[in-house]
């Protein structure tokens, strides 16, 4: 889980989510049938609609196969890297910016008030849970099995139950400087 600034949080990077040759990649194989039927959809007409059908059949078979539960019609971004997807959870109504990584078993749940958005180049840790209608601010990291029921700024780490934040080091230097 590296968040250097390198990996672009506006910019999508397919390559992190297309299946590698000769590899055993089920989160990339479940990206394929969203970006499959995402495609389908949008070109419209009969045939269209019968090949989106067929993106669903397989959706549903390569989530049962990663044991995920990530609805076709979520609005992802380019470039989610999913690299152990085993356990991975997501509201219809949460938004993932571009260039995200999810490690397995993360939630990110809704509840009355809405669903979680990833800005972009968010890195959420194994097991962690993102609840409610907050937004993860862009180059942010999720501890791993961390509670985040709050927004969290650009750049910040959120770590623990519930998470607490801790700001990137320049703005801690600005915090101390204000008093
Ligand atoms: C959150 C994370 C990215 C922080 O990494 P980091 O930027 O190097 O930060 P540090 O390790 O210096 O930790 C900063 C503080 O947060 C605490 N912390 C780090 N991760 C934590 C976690 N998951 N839960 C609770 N506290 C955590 C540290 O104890 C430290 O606290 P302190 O300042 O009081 O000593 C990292 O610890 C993490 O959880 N990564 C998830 C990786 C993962 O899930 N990998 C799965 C691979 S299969």
């Amino acid at each position: 889980m590296n968040n250097t600034d390198q990996v672009s949080a506006t910019i999508p990077d397919w390559s992190r989510e297309v299946p590698e040759r000769g590899e055993w990649q089920p989160g990339r194989e479940l990206m394929r049938t969203i970006r499959g039927y995402e495609k389908a959809r949008a070109q419209g007409g009969l045939s269209s609609l019968l090949i989106s059908r067929l993106w669903v059949l397989a959706h549903r078979f390569w989530s049962s196969v990663a044991g995920t539960d990530i609805p076709i019609n979520t609005e992802i971004g380019g470039g989610l890297a999913m690299p152990h997807p085993n356990g991975i959870v997501i509201h219809a109504d949460a938004k993932i910016g571009p260039n995200c990584l999810l490690f397995q078993q993360v939630t990110l749940g809704g509840n009355e008030h809405g669903a979680p958005t990833l800005i972009g180049h968010v890195d959420v840790g194994a097991g962690a849970k993102i609840l409610g209608k907050v937004t993860i601010g862009a180059h942010a990291k999720i501890g791993a099995n961390s509670v985040v029921l709050s927004d969290v700024p650009e750049g910040a780490t959120a770590v623990g139950i519930p998470a607490k934040i801790i700001l990137p080091k320049g703005d801690q230097e600005r915090v101390r400087e204000d008093g």
